[in-house]
């Protein structure tokens, strides 16, 4: 059977981090799966390079939208590869032939009346690119909003409310998880308004085929990705995959991109007459530092730091088995590495060693002939059985569960005969154990290698090949994996740690060495504006300024949101003569980690136990690798040097400045 699986198509406004990786590592680990299961797999992935804010990067970084695309799509290509994603297609929304898909379905909804053109004045987001409702408009942040008038194509999304009601009716599963079903159902309940579909004001999008003055709106050009990267929009031998192909059985999506598959995108198919994709499923975010990372707080975490210490591997299993899929997860580097000492060092590591080694010493590297099976067949069978359930079920964490208790089932009963005291037996029992303890644990470790194969596919061929196995993992079918395959007499391969033990510290340190090596990669790849930013901020909170500021209403005033706070850390930037990197506690749970320009003007020891006001609202920023939330309020001093504001009576932590 075929199974065509897409991951987003994702933006180029900046390089990848490990959020884009966590997404493209579970299709990569679904696409193996399923290729285990009989499948015929593609897996579809891909970069988004038009709109408002591609422009804006590129413009920025003083590059034409195009060059500024290509670098920052060459970067994902170039990570995915490196880390060893199997894509087998590469789409990128600037590709000619992308342009010939979009234009095809878009002419197939014009004819079926799908499209009319109108006159629209409404709330725009800059970086959702999206009109939003009055209540959306309100809660964002003010900066993000605009009001634009302007004639537009619209697509009657309105006349598909009952068609879409309908279809998450008759296919329960066509969005998953079941909350995020619930979320959408509610959404198209509430009424759909037409959509906003083109662009006049823009330039840097595809041409509508009828009216080249617009551009299209980047969801109708995004989501055509999914089939033009197949060939849609072609014709002959060209558009054959899409035939074959499409629909598609799953599209993997964040949450916050959702509502565009799960609603829009069905609805424009149902318009083309085109069928519709079998599965939406939308996952939690990777938080970090308390929040999504995102390239606008700049908390991010990139997947290359983490390779290059503890290898790609060992992050896909973190992620697949620390992270429930489909809720939100913590991500720490330091539970990371602990997970990979307890159950890649110790866990699979120490059974394949010992098993494999035993079996080297007491029998010349040859599988011995046991005398039955101690029930570890069952318990393997059971295990074969439940993991490809859970996998089917894209419940990655449970199925890795599963396979890590026939681990320690496994370790116990090598414990419990104890290889090492059967080998001085000169008796024929103890032979016969000792062959037969051997040769199920060898046994039980080729099983739980096959089975962790979608997760760590280059760990599982080097175990695989070390147990002497004929042929790649890649043409194991999971429904022929049975118990008793291995063959006695066989010889086994050289055996070598594939997870060798890593210090914690000394990981977590590295790693954040590489991150920062890798923010200046990503500077340097989208241009000057990431350095330019960097400036502004640190000047900020020193510079007064001389202009007097205009009147503001109270209201201006209290969405400011001042705090007393005390220092509870203070450390000098790392090459940066003006900047202190302080936490402060403000009375929330976590101490708030603030970058502030005023390294020149206080010695950082003195500043521990200090009251201090800070403004607690503003958007975080990125300096230097750090991120800043929030900003320590200080008076120019006549030599320029700030000079923090204090409290003469005592102010209680958290207390609001008004
Ligand atoms: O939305 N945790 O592109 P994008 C988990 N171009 N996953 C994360 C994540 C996080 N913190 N951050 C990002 C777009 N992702 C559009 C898509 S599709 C036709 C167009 C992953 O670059 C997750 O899959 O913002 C999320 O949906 C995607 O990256 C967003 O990528
Ligand atoms: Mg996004």
């Amino acid at each position: 059977m075929k199974y065509y699986l897409t991951t987003p198509i994702y933006y180029v406004n900046a390089t990848p981090h490990i959020g884009h990786a966590y997404t493209t590592a579970v299709a990569d680990t679904i696409k193996r799966f399923r290729r285990m299961l009989g499948d015929d797999v593609h897996l579809t992935t891909g970069t988004d390079e038009h709109g408002t804010n591609v422009e804006r990067s590129a413009r920025r970084a003083e590059w034409e939208p195009q060059q500024f695309a290509d670098r920052v799509s060459s970067a994902f290509r170039s990570e995915w590869d490196e880390l060893g994603f199997e894509y087998d297609s590469f789409r990128r929304t600037t590709d000619p032939n992308h342009a010939k898909a979009v234009q095809e379905i878009f002419k197939r909804c014009l004819e079926n009346g799908a499209i009319y053109k109108d006159s629209y004045t409404g709330k725009y987001h800059i970086s959702d690119e999206a009109f939003v409702t009055d209540e959306e408009a309100a809660q964002a942040d003010p900066d993000k909003i605009i009001t634009i008038t302007e004639e537009n194509y619209f697509f009657r999304l309105s006349a598909y409310q009952d068609k879409l009601l309908d279809l998450y009716r008759r296919q329960p599963d066509f969005i998953r998880p079941e909350t995020r079903r619930n979320e959408v159902l509610s959404f198209v309940e509430s009424g759909l308004k037409d959509l906003s579909i083109s662009r006049s004001t823009l330039k840097w999008g595809i041409p509508l085929p009828n009216d080249p003055e617009h551009v299209f709106y980047v969801w109708f050009d995004a989501l055509t990705t999914y089939m033009s990267a197949i060939g849609y929009g072609e014709e002959g031998e060209k558009r054959e995959p899409w035939e074959k192909l499409w629909p598609a059985d799953l599209h993997l999506v964040g949450k916050e991109i959702l509502r565009f598959h799960a609603v829009y995108w069905p609805a424009f198919l149902m318009a083309a007459h085109l069928p519709l994709p079998k599965q939406i499923y939308a996952h939690g975010w990777l938080i970090f530092q308390g929040g999504k990372m995102s390239k606008s707080k700049g908390n991010i975490v990139r997947a290359k730091p983490i390779h290059k210490v503890i290898g790609i591997e060992g992050l896909r299993y973190y992620l697949l088995r620390d992270i429930v899929f489909g809720q939100d997860g913590n991500f720490s580097s330091e539970a990371l590495v602990k997970r990979y000492n307890a159950d890649l060092a110790n866990g699979l590591g120490n059974l394949a060693s010992r098993t494999l080694s035993m079996i080297h010493r007491y029998f010349g590297g040859e599988v011995p002939e046991p005398a039955g099976d101690d029930d570890l067949a069952a318990r393997a069978s059971e295990t074969i059985d439940a993991t490809r359930e859970h996998f089917k079920n894209l419940d990655f964490s449970r199925g890795l569960e599963t396979v890590w208790a026939l681990i320690g089932t496994a370790d116990k009963y090598i414990v419990e005969h104890k290889p090492w005291v059967l080998i001085k037996g000169e008796d024929e029992a103890s032979k016969e154990k000792l062959r037969t303890v051997l040769y199920n644990a060898a046994e039980v470790l080729r099983i739980v290698t096959a089975l962790v194969y979608p997760v760590m596919p280059k760990s599982a061929e080097k175990i695989w090949n070390q147990l002497g196995l004929e042929g790649s993992l890649t043409d194991t079918r999971l429904d022929d994996l049975q118990w008793g395959q291995l063959a006695a007499g066989s010889k086994i391969g050289e055996s070598e740690a594939v997870f060798p033990r890593l210090d914690v510290e000394e990981s977590v340190k590295k790693m954040q060495q590489l991150e920062d090596e890798a923010l200046k990669e990503q500077a340097a790849i989208m241009g000057k504006q990431l350095e330019a930013a960097e400036k502004d901020e640190s000047l900020a909170s020193t510079e007064a300024d001389a202009e007097p500021a205009p009147k503001i209403a109270i209201d201006d005033f209290v969405k400011v949101e001042m705090r007393v706070g005390q220092v509870k850390t203070a450390e000098k930037v790392k090459k940066a003569d003006k900047l202190l990197h302080l936490t402060v506690d403000i009375g929330e749970p976590e101490p708030r980690s603030i970058v502030a320009g005023i390294a020149e003007a206080y010695d950082p020891d003195t500043l521990v136990g200090r009251k201090v006001a800070i403004v607690a609202n503003l958007k975080p920023r990125k300096l230097r690798g750090l991120v800043s939330d929030g900003m320590i309020i200080a008076a120019a001093g006549d030599d320029g040097k700030p000079n923090l504001v204090s409290f003469v009576e005592d102010a209680p932590i958290g207390a609001r400045l008004s």
